[in-house]
């Protein structure tokens, strides 16, 4: 089947490898031309494990292709799948669809036969509708062309799995829509239906809200931990237990209840305050107003983090800061609103002496803090510091030699802020160890 996808960032070039990796012929389709000539070379932009392997193998298969023409895309597939970002407005809580209405401005009067747009994006609902009426506005007289919601549920570092095997596909298509989506899909995912992944065929808005309802949903599982860590800490209780002790009840499982810093990403935070936005068109503000409380228990837990750097130092003003992660998650190179370079950046601007480092995303983090002493390597960040923070739990960081990180730091003084280190490892060779929601 031949397919393109529109834009190329982190889920457009998921998409567009993934699918050449199921044996569609696809074109990927964006204006960053810096960006395609990469994608042509075989080098993903960002880091994601397995992707670029997956990219490499389908260009030299011939699978695979990259253009920047709009004209070349109309004319190579009737089926499109959009995959722009839609990042939270400047100074507002709205999604910034900018990019969405230009890939349906540029494709909509090229396409000269019948065609079916898939959406990808993240987008408030109702947009899937506009764009239907849009593309009906801009495309020649008399050609049937279809704009259908497939909204993308994958985790970044676990982003070829997640396509590839996907918990779940959701299609939502409009009233008028004719038997043709669902075949296209049905014949775009066959592989997966193969495998019996759960297919379900909805309306536009329920496919649209199905998204952010799950976003909605993590952020909230996330931030009850985190306010129930606050408690520990006033209580004396020990977090880490309480969770595994809730998660054994199957209704409420164990995946997602990991107290620390909090969420953070290009995901979650954008799209909580966007969901509260666009209840807010709808009149129906009230029913997300415990989401504004989410997202306060979500950043009070970087200001937290810098409380116990003081309680701990004295001082924060003076003090020699370790970070040990940059990235808002393992496996990535992300920094977008990343709980770690947050707090690295609040430390710095109360005066510590704060050094960085991530095994992959200090380039990333440099664009956003560059005032940061950016370190190659886990020792050279923790030389002399009077205090090391952990925040991005990388395998890295879980496995470094306590007994050896003694020898380089100035005093043992070690803040888990994602609760992913053996506590008694490090206590035993004499750090004080501080974990989040942990009461010592
Ligand atoms: C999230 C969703 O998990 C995906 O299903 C969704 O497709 C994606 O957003 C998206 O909308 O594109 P992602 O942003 O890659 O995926 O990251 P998550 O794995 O959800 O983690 C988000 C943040 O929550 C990270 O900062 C992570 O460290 C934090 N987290 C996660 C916790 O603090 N505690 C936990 O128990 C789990």
């Amino acid at each position: 089947m031949r397919l393109t996808v529109l834009g190329t960032g982190y889920l457009g070039a998921t998409h567009a490898a993934c699918m050449a990796e199921l044996g569609h012929e696809v074109l990927g389709v964006d204006v960053d031309a810096a960006k395609l000539a990469k994608l042509q070379a075989g080098e993903v932009p960002f880091y994601e494990p397995g992707l670029e392997e997956i990219v490499q193998r389908n260009l030299s298969a011939g699978r695979l292709r990259f253009t920047s023409s709009y004209q070349e895309a109309a004319d190579f597939a009737d089926v499109h799948f959009l995959a722009v970002g839609t990042p939270q407005k400047r100074g507002e809580y709205a999604a910034d669809l900018t990019h969405v209405d230009s890939v349906i401005d540029s494709l909509a009067p090229l396409i000269s036969k019948p065609t079916v747009i898939f959406g990808k994006s993240t987008v408030p609902v109702g947009t899937a509708e506009r764009l239907g009426a849009l593309v009906r506005e801009r495309s020649p007289a008399r050609v049937h062309v279809e704009v259908a919601w497939n909204p993308e549920f994958l985790r970044e570092g676990y982003a070829v799995r997640d396509t590839l095997m996907p918990d779940r596909i959701v299609i939502g298509v409009g009233s008028a829509t004719s038997d043709r989506v669902e075949r296209a899909a049905r014949e775009v995912y066959a592989s997966q239906l193969a495998e019996d992944c759960p297919f379900m065929v909805t309306d536009l808005a329920t496919a649209e809200l199905v998204k952010v309802s799950a976003n909605a949903f993590l952020a909230t599982k996330i931030s009850f931990i985190n306010a129930i860590a606050e408690v520990c800490e006033a209580a004396g209780a020990d977090v880490r237990l309480l969770a595994e002790a809730i998660g054994y009840d199957d209704r409420i499982g164990k995946k997602f209840l990991k107290a620390g810093i909090g969420f953070g990403g290009g995901c979650l935070p954008k799209d909580i305050r966007a969901f509260m936005a666009r209840a807010g068109e709808l009149g129906a503000d009230e029913a997300l107003t415990f989401l504004r409380e989410v997202d306060n228990i979500n950043v009070r837990r970087r200001t937290k983090t810098v409380e116990i750097v003081r309680q701990m130092c004295g001082s924060i003003l003076g003090t020699r800061v370790a970070v040990l992660g940059a990235a808002f998650k393992p496996d990535s190179d992300d920094v977008r609103d990343s709980p770690a370079l947050n707090i690295a950046g609040q430390l710095q601007l109360q005066g510590a002496a704060v050094a960085v480092y991530d095994p992959k995303a200090i380039e990333n983090s440099k664009r956003i803090f560059p005032t940061l002493d950016y370190q190659a390597s886990i020792d050279d960040a923790c030389r002399n510091a009077d205090v090391v923070l952990v925040l991005t739990e990388w395998e890295e960081f879980t496995t470094v030699d306590p007994g050896h990180l003694m020898d380089v730091v100035r005093t043992p003084r070690i803040i888990d802020g994602r609760n992913c280190l053996d506590q008694q490892r490090w206590m035993d060779v004499g750090w004080t160890y501080r974990g989040l929601g942990i009461s010592i």
